[in-house]
């Protein structure tokens, strides 16, 4: 069998492990063949194919980013577009199967190709935000957290230095994920998400209450947070290629407003596309192995249209319908579990 593999979306640590996990378990255990396709679902609408023999795969579990590159193509779209094109390129590449490694977008885009043109694919679930419901960890996001709970304690001691008031944004476009995680680990004075508008108000009465303790305050925020009476997220840097809005700069927003209310000098840091660079965790290495190894025993079985999962401690399979139909939300429990520690 000759399996053809992708990485698509914004990228984030482990997926070149997964590439790894999927390349060696297929040629050990079933005598499968691989190739990658280049650049995302952009490299089946063109046919952009590279062999991917073992030797390829050496090594690379530690390594960041993925060597078959990522874009945010829609496969629906373009001239080599749509299910019948793609049949068409598959058979004449002798190409059996796809593992689509990605996001909600690439994913539900996998789903339509296996529902409205038996294209047989199969997905692994790949978010650095922690956003894909069906899996109760997705790899990268562990190694976002290590990121942005360094940058969090680095902050801190200058934040202390100077007796400033510290924002630190993170990434998570709908869910607050990284927020949480990162802010509980770094002891965060408050946290801001998606799930949880506040009033600026509310935040400045956190920060004045760390303020009167003697304390400089750290406030962590996802970039999709609002305020209460913000109509939608901020963004200033027009749409991404699936034409949703470009995020990013709410905790420059915020800096300001907090400086003039409370008169604590306040200051914004935007951690951006750091949290997706470098090499992945332990933990994500391993998880995105055993993501990779499991998709390939999901082709063997002819699992077409599911994706491999984590749940608790074991790899499982959804359907990929069922694991881009809701969001995985901060659930206000584990947010009301964090405030307690606020202000
Ligand atoms: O969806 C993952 C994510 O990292 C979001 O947190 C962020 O808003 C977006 O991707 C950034 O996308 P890009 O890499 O296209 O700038």
């Amino acid at each position: 069998m000759k399996i053809g593999i992708l990485t698509s979306g914004g990228d984030c640590p482990g997926l070149n492990a997964v590439i790894r996990g999927a390349v060696l378990r297929g040629v050990i255990s079933h005598d499968a063949e691989f190739v990658g396709f280049r650049w995302g679902w952009r490299g089946v609408v063109e046919g952009d194919i590279v062999p991917l023999p073992r030797q390829e795969v050496r090594g690379l579990s530690r390594q960041g980013g993925t060597i078959l590159h990522s874009s945010r193509t829609n496969p629906f779209e373009g001239e080599g577009g749509g299910p019948e094109n793609i049949q068409r390129m598959l058979d004449s590449n002798g190409i059996d199967a796809i593992i689509a490694i990605g996001g909600e977008g690439t994913l539900t885009a996998a789903r339509r190709l296996v529902d409205e043109g038996g294209i047989k694919v199969v997905g692994v679930p790949k978010t650095i935000d922690n956003d894909l419901a069906s899996t109760d960890y997705s790899f990268g996001f562990d190694t976002a957290v290590e990121i942005a709970t360094e940058a969090i304690d680095r902050l801190r001691t200058t934040a202390d230095s100077h007796g400033r008031c510290m924002i630190v944004e993170v990434m998570g476009r709908h869910v607050g994920w990284i927020a949480l995680h990162s802010g509980m680990a770094g002891g965060a004075h408050a946290i801001l998400v998606p799930e949880q508008p506040q009033s600026i108000e509310q935040i400045c009465a956190w920060v004045e209450s760390v303020r009167d303790r003697g304390r400089a305050p750290v406030i962590v925020v996802a970039e999709g947070f609002r305020l209460s009476d913000m109509d939608s997220e901020h963004s200033h840097k027009g749409l991404d290629a699936f034409n949703r809005p470009r995020l990013g700069g709410i905790a420059e927003i915020l800096a300001p407003m907090i400086e003039e209310r409370t008169g604590i000098e306040s200051r914004a840091t935007v951690l951006g596309h750091i949290q997706r660079g470098g090499a992945p965790s332990a933990y994500d290495r391993v998880l995105a192995t055993r993501l990779g190894m499991a998709a390939v025993d999901a082709v063997h079985d002819h699992a077409w249209g599911e994706m491999v999962t984590l749940r608790g401690t074991d790899i499982a399979r959804v359907s990929i319908r069922e694991a881009t139909g809701a969001l995985n939300v901060v659930p206000p429990s584990r947010y009301d579990e964090a405030a307690v520690l606020f202000g």
